[in-house]
């Protein structure tokens, strides 16, 4: 756990985003907003699919909107899901963060009022990243 809390408005994003997730299946919806070092918001949900591996979650949602508009350099995210217990990202997402910021501050929150903070380091601590690959 880290103790910086995120700012209002990433928050407000976050959970703002999460109605517009498409969850017919699991029907668990989740928003995510990522902040960049040079101050902008980029915001995601979950998308999931009849096939249901091709869902795609909020997080990840986040991180390609932002790569899209040329942001690689992020500094927060907060994630918001529904209900009284604050979600850890997943695997996936937490690889796919890490490759742009290995030591991103990481809040979830519900919309009931709870809270949980981490670094990414303490969620993926040993990540594969670019220095695992040989070079050429
Ligand atoms: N989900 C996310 O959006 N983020 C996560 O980190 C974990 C799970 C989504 C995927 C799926 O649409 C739903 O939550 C249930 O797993």
């Amino acid at each position: 756990m880290i103790d910086a809390a995120p700012t209002d408005a990433l928050r407000a994003a976050a959970l703002s985003v999460m109605s517009q997730a498409y969850a017919p299946y699991s029907r668990f919806r989740v928003g995510a907003a990522l902040a960049t070092t040079g101050g902008r918001t980029f915001v995601g949900c979950n998308v999931e699919n009849a096939s249901y591996g091709e869902s795609i979650c909020a997080e990840r949602s986040a991180v390609l909107a932002a790569v899209a508009h040329g942001e690689r350099a992020f500094t927060a995210l907060v994630i918001a899901t529904e209900g009284s217990t604050p979600a850890a990202p997943c695997g996936a997402c937490r690889q796919v963060l890490a490759e742009f910021a290995p030591s991103l501050e990481i809040t979830s929150c519900t919309t009931l009022g709870a809270e949980s903070h981490w670094s990414l380091d303490q969620l993926l601590p040993a990540p594969f990243t670019s220095n695992s690959l040989p070079r050429s």
